[in-house]
């Protein structure tokens, strides 16, 4: 069966980027962004070609990312409905700066980073910002065991083709492990 040439229906985490636009902070609502890297951390988000955050990323060389929880959906829709073209976004998250000083972060968010541009790439309709990792910063709850808990994360999934937001499901299996007992039957 085939469908075209669009992906099919997935749930993708969403984050905010953010970047000053003239001395203030702005945020847009980011649903397709991947690591690209580990050494050195680097990061990739796909932007439209006529939002406002990336006048701000062009500007300062420097942008934010903050990966918000489940509960802030509103203000995370809200911003992603409304460019910063129309409305003055500045006020709708605290921002808090880190080490690079204008690389915008949502406070409330309970894993922020702050990224330098290192390149951007074209494309048709979008271009990709690539961005190394400057710093993390967590919710001091949001940690167990050394690692980010996703259960205290509460990440906010964006399912595409239904234009709908989700929480994580349960957990199916670990990871890097459970295909060790393949058996080749189906
Ligand atoms: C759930 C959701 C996911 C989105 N994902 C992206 C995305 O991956 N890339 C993008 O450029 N815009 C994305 N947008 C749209 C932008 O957030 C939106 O155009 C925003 O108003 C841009 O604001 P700005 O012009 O102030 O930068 C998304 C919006 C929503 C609601």
């Amino acid at each position: 069966m085939t469908h075209g040439k669009v992906m099919p229906p997935v749930a993708l985490p969403v984050c905010l980027l953010g970047a000053n636009v003239l001395g203030k902070p702005n945020y847009c609502t980011i649903a397709w962004f991947t690591m690209i890297d580990d050494e050195p951390p680097t990061i990739g988000l796909f932007t439209g070609k006529d939002r406002r955050t990336v006048d701000g990323i062009r500007e300062n060389g420097t942008f934010g990312v903050s990966v918000p929880s489940a509960e802030q959906v509103v203000a995370v829709d809200y911003v992603g409905i409304t460019s910063g073209r129309e409305a003055d976004k500045s006020e709708v998250f605290p921002t808090f700066y880190g080490k690079l000083g204008n690389a915008p972060m949502a406070r409330d968010c309970p894993l922020t980073m702050e990224c330098e541009l290192k390149q951007i790439l074209e494309f048709g309709g979008t271009d990709l910002m690539v961005g190394e990792i400057a710093e993390v910063y967590t919710d001091e709850g949001a940690y167990r065991d050394g690692r980010p808990d996703a259960a205290e994360l509460d990440p906010l999934l964006y399912l595409s083709t239904a234009a709908t937001y989700h929480r994580l499901g349960e957990k199916v299996a670990d990871a890097f492990k459970v295909g060790r007992s393949y058996s080749g039957k189906k």
